[in-house]
């Protein structure tokens, strides 16, 4: 399953008096057999995460708790989504440049991803990535 586009995937939730459950399974709610999962917390206030692409790495961004926004851009246009519910994943497809920022208190970021850890995989210069973009749309690659 190839998903172009960054976009909000909702996930199954089972509600119960007893609290809430939600399940990320690979090719089911997540467009990619999951190769890894991190998750980033304890971020203090005002600081950012990410500010890199990757060529290939595929990600599926969950708020298990609290809030943050994803800035995702595409090297032609940039979209911000407002991440706070754990039942609604943000799908980051690869080849796009993205920024974690205002994180709540206690928030916990949950990064589920198609690729192992490749730091050779990372576009890590803003510059080198709005080349890369505009390269991958001249080949359509
Ligand atoms: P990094 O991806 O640069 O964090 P962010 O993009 O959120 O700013 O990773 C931070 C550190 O963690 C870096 O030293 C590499 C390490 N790391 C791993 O070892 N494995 C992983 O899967 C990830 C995501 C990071």
């Amino acid at each position: 399953m190839i998903m172009d586009e960054a976009q909000i995937i909702e996930l199954p939730k089972f509600l119960d008096r007893r609290g809430n459950l939600s399940v990320i399974e690979e090719l089911d709610a997540v467009p990619f057999a999951i190769a890894r999962t991190y998750w980033i917390y304890d971020v203090p206030g005002g600081e950012k995460r990410g500010g890199h692409a990757y060529r290939r790495n595929r990600e599926l961004i969950v708020a298990l708790s609290g809030s943050f926004v994803v800035t995702v851009d595409d090297g032609v246009s940039r979209s911000t989504f407002h991440l706070n519910r754990s039942y609604y994943g943000l799908y980051v497809p690869a080849g796009v440049w993205r920024q974690l920022s205002d994180f709540s208190t206690n928030s916990v970021a949950l990064v589920v991803a198609s690729e192992p850890y490749d730091r050779a995989d990372y576009i890590e210069n803003y510059k080198q990535f709005i080349a890369y973009a505009r390269e991958k749309r001249r080949t359509g690659a």
